[in-house]
């Protein structure tokens, strides 16, 4: 008889920079995976099998922008149940999990800490004196909030009313590391962390987010809609419209069908003085309010002046379920301009 131990195997996935957690009660063979990638699937489904671990859990901590996750093809394989936290609105999970309700894992708990503010969604998860804590707490870092209803001063409130109460040697598992760390602590992160370690004011950190200007990950346009639906039923070639320009546009334009929209997400201000002919303004930020109506639509194209704000809305629109969103993400009306087209003002 051996006394049960929690072992943790934390995998990475190079493209993303993703952390994935196989989490096994060393005497029952139970065990959780978090944050499984796509990519990495066969590995860890290796890893599973030859370590005889009977796999319970595909936990999440949220609806990634930079991979697409295996929980929903791990359950098809292994008949484990599929878990995230309550708000994340994700289709199809087996366990929602309210803030502070926990699953049995063997001898323990894994416990749900809803910590908000990277996305709407986002879930940490707390077990045996570890964090895993996604994106909302990095190493010396934190997630952006730029999208997916991101909000800076939520993420505040989460890191330091839920993450910086427990105890200080908690060790932190996050979702991603860029520069090869591997596991920080909470006493380390309340003390270094560069954002808002050093009991840094919630207003300082706000303006401090809300003026990182990041680019978007490289495959939010497939990785959001994909892991809406838990990463399997859905067709990439709706979604890898990356190098969609406003010259396809400008294409598909010229014979628009009836039942398909070109959506300006600028500003009224900058609508007003061109768009693409046809176009309907819905400025970034209100599209939520017009889900019901672009729903009428087979298809709409979405373009602003760059493409960071069409991206933004795309993603906030596959989290309200819409996939049928062709996003201009990498151009826009000055491009449309330069190339000629007409313009209506
Ligand atoms: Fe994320």
């Amino acid at each position: 008889m051996t006394t049960p131990r929690l072992t943790v195997k934390q995998l990475f996935d190079r493209e993303s920079c993703t952390y994935t957690y196989l989490l096994i009660d060393s005497e029952t063979r139970e065990g959780a995976i978090i944050d499984a990638v796509l990519e990495t699937f066969d590995r860890d489904m290796q890893i599973i099998n030859e370590l005889g671990v009977e796999l319970l859990y595909a936990i999440e901590t949220h609806a990634h922008a930079d991979h697409i996750t295996s929980a929903g093809k791990i359950r098809e394989m292994t008949g484990a149940r599929l878990v995230y936290g309550e708000s994340s609105g994700i289709e199809a999970i087996d366990i929602p999990l309210k803030d502070g309700a926990s699953i049995t894992l063997g001898h323990y708990q894994v416990m749900a800490i809803s910590t908000p503010g990277h996305t709407n969604g986002c879930t940490s998860y707390f077990c045996d004196g570890m964090l895993f804590s996604g994106d909302t707490l990095l190493i010396r870092g934190c997630g952006r909030t730029d999208f997916q209803f991101g909000d800076p001063g939520m993420l505040y409130d989460s890191i330091t009313q839920k993450l910086f109460v427990l105890s200080d040697d908690t060790i932190v598992y996050p979702a991603h590391d860029y520069n090869g760390r591997t596991a920080s602590t909470i006493g380390e992160e309340k003390a270094w962390n560069p954002r808002l370690g050093g009991n840094r004011p919630r207003q300082e950190f706000v303006d401090l987010m809300n003026n990182l200007n990041l680019d978007m990950p490289k495959r939010i346009n497939e990785a959001v809609p994909a892991n809406m639906s838990v990463g399997i039923n859905f067709d990439p070639n709706r979604y890898l419209l990356r190098d969609f320009d406003m010259n396809d546009l400008h294409q598909a334009w010229q014979s628009l069908p009836a039942n398909a929209l070109v959506m300006d997400n600028r500003t009224p201000e900058e609508f007003a003085r061109g768009h693409v002919p046809g176009s309907r303004n819905i400025p970034m930020g209100t599209e939520n309010a017009h889900v019901d109506e672009l729903k009428q639509y087979d298809q709409v194209y979405l373009y602003c002046r760059s493409g960071r704000r069409a991206q933004t809305s795309t993603t906030n629109l596959n989290f309200q379920g819409l996939n049928h969103i062709i996003c201009i993400s990498h151009s826009g009306m000055p491009d449309w301009e330069k190339a000629g087209y007409p313009v209506e003002t």
